[in-house]
C-alpha cells in the first residue's frame, strides 16, 4: 500500500515536472518558502526535506487582523475580550427579550429580487442633515464602551468612518475629549448628549460642543433610568455609566430639547424614539432627525425590535424629519431591510465595539468597508441600482427560521460562543 502511495506521487511530480519544468521548480521553492518563512537561495538545492505540514489540507491560516468577512471580525473580538468585557458589549437588560427581538424583527423578514437587471453601478450613498455619505451605515455611539478596548476610541473611530466617507456619532462618555474625536477629522461628526447635570452643566457641554465644530447634536431620550443590565451586575464589571447621579437624566422633558436646541443653535436629533405618538412629539419640538433605537435591548425590556417600530415612525413623521435607525444590525442585507422601511441611514453599535475590539481603527475601517461590500452584493443580487429604489414592495414577513439569537448573524460565531471556545 505504501509502496502503491509513492509511486503515484512520484507519478504525479513527473506529470507536473514534464507540463512545465520551471514552474514545477518554482512552485516547490513557493512551497518552501512558504513553509519556511524565507526564499530558497538561487539554484541551491534545498538542505533539508521539508518538514511535515501541519496543515495538511493546504489551507493558509490568515494573518492576524486580517479580515475578508464581518465573522472574522466577530470572532476575532471574542478571541481577545475577556468574558465580562464581552457580556457588556453583547448583553442586553433583564431577561434580553429586546435585544433578541431587534435580531427576530430583522430575521422575520425576507429580500425580494428581480432578475436581468444591469447592476454593474450602484449608488449607495446617502445623506445627514446635507451631509454626503458614502454609505447608508454610521458608528453608533457606545460611550465609554470603546476606551475599554482602545487607547482613544473616539477619534480612532472618527478616523476611521471618515476613512470610509460616513459619519460618526460622538457619546458623551467618549475618550479622550468630545474636542479631540472631532479634531481628529475634517469631516463634521454629531455629538451624542447624556445629561450629567443641571442646566449649567449642559450650557457648558453644549458650548464646547459648538466650538469644537460638530454638525448637529444627537439627545439620547430612551435612557431616563439605566437599564438593569444584570450580565455586568453578576460579573461586577465596573460600568461609569450607571454610576453618578441620574435624576438629570430622569427628569428630562419636551421642553428641554427645545432649549437645548436653541442654546447649541445646530440641528437636533432626538435618538431612541420608538412610537408613533413620540415621533409626532420629536417634530413639534425641534426634531430634525428622528432616530429610532432601543439602545441594542439594553434598556426597557420587552420592548419591540427596532425594526418593528420603524415603519410607524416614518409614517408619522411624514417627511418632516430625517429617519434613522439602529438596533441588531449586523449585516448589509440588515441595513437593506431598514433602508427598505424608510430609515436614511443606519448605525451599528455592537458591531462597532467587536470592530475596534478585533483591529482597532483599522478593524472599524475594515467593518465600514466589508458592510459596504455587503451592501453592494444584497442590492445587486436584489435587482437595485439605487438606494433611493428601495421601499416597502422589497420585504415579505416571512416565519423565522429557528431561534432567533444576538449572535445568529454570524453562524462561527454561534458555534463558537455554543462550544464556549476562544
Ligand atoms: C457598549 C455600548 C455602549 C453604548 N453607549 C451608548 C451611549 O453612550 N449613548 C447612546 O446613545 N447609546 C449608546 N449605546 C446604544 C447604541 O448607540 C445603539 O443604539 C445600539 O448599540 C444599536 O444596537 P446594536 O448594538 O444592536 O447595533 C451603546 C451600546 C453599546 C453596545
Amino acid at each position: 500500500m505504501a509502496a502503491a502511495n509513492s509511486r503515484k506521487k512520484s507519478i504525479v511530480k513527473k506529470k507536473t515536472a514534464a507540463r512545465s519544468p520551471r514552474a514545477a521548480t518554482k512552485t516547490a521553492a513557493a512551497r518552501k518558502t512558504a513553509i519556511a518563512g524565507k526564499p530558497a537561495a538561487a539554484g541551491k538545492p534545498a538542505a533539508k526535506p521539508a518538514k511535515k505540514s501541519s496543515n495538511p489540507l493546504g489551507l493558509e491560516k490568515k494573518p492576524a487582523g486580517q479580515f475578508d468577512t464581518l465573522q472574522e471580525i466577530a470572532l476575532e473580538a471574542y478571541r481577545k475580550m475577556p468574558p465580562p468585557v464581552w457580556d457588556h458589549l453583547m448583553g442586553g437588560s433583564d431577561s434580553e427579550t429586546t435585544l433578541r427581538r431587534n435580531r427576530a424583527g430583522l430575521d422575520a423578514l425576507a429580500l425580494r429580487q428581480r432578475v436581468l437587471v444591469d447592476v454593474r453601478n450602484i449608488d449607495m450613498g446617502t445623506s445627514l442633515l446635507g451631509q454626503k455619505l458614502d454609505i447608508p451605515v454610521f458608528p453608533a455611539p457606545v460611550g465609554g464602551f470603546l476606551s475599554k478596548v482602545h487607547h482613544e476610541g473616539g477619534p480612532a473611530v472618527a478616523r476611521a468612518a471618515s476613512s470610509r466617507g460616513t459619519t460618526a456619532f460622538i457619546a458623551t462618555a467618549a475618550k479622550p475629549s468630545l474636542e479631540a474625536a472631532q479634531a481628529a477629522v475634517e469631516r463634521k461628526l454629531v455629538f451624542q448628549l447624556y445629561v450629567r447635570g443641571d442646566r449649567t452643566w449642559i450650557e457648558g457641554v453644549l458650548d464646547r460642543v459648538k466650538a469644537a465644530g460638530y454638525a448637529a447634536l444627537c439627545v439620547t431620550v430612551d435612557r431616563n433610568y439605566y437599564g438593569r443590565r444584570e450580565r455586568d451586575i453578576v460579573s461586577g464589571l465596573p460600568v461609569k455609566e450607571g454610576f453618578g447621579d441620574q435624576s438629570y437624566q430622569a427628569s428630562l422633558n419636551w421642553k428641554d430639547l427645545l432649549w437645548m436646541k436653541a442654546r447649541v443653535g445646530l440641528p437636533l436629533i432626538a435618538k431612541g424614539v420608538a412610537t408613533a405618538e413620540d415621533a409626532e412629539l420629536a417634530v413639534e419640538h425641534g426634531a430634525d432627525v428622528v432616530y429610532v433605537s432601543n439602545h441594542g435591548g439594553r434598556q426597557l425590556d420587552h420592548a419591540q425590535g427596532s425594526i418593528e417600530v420603524l415603519e410607524e415612525v416614518v409614517r408619522a413623521v411624514a417627511g418632516r424629519a430625517e429617519v434613522l435607525a439602529d438596533g441588531g444590525v449586523q449585516r448589509g442585507t440588515d441595513v437593506v431591510k431598514m433602508l427598505c422601511l424608510g430609515a436614511r441611514a443606519v448605525g451599528v453599535g455592537k458591531l462597532l465595539g467587536l470592530a475596534l475590539s478585533a483591529g482597532g481603527e483599522a478593524g472599524v475601517a475594515r467593518m465600514l468597508e466589508l458592510m459596504e461590500v455587503e451592501i453592494r452584493h444584497a442590492l445587486g443580487l436584489m435587482g437595485v441600482t439605487s438606494i433611493k429604489q428601495l421601499g416597502p414592495q422589497w420585504l415579505r414577513a416571512v416565519p423565522v427560521l429557528g431561534t432567533s439569537s444576538p449572535v445568529g448573524a454570524y453562524p462561527l460565531l454561534e458555534e463558537a460562543v455554543r462550544r464556549r471556545s476562544r
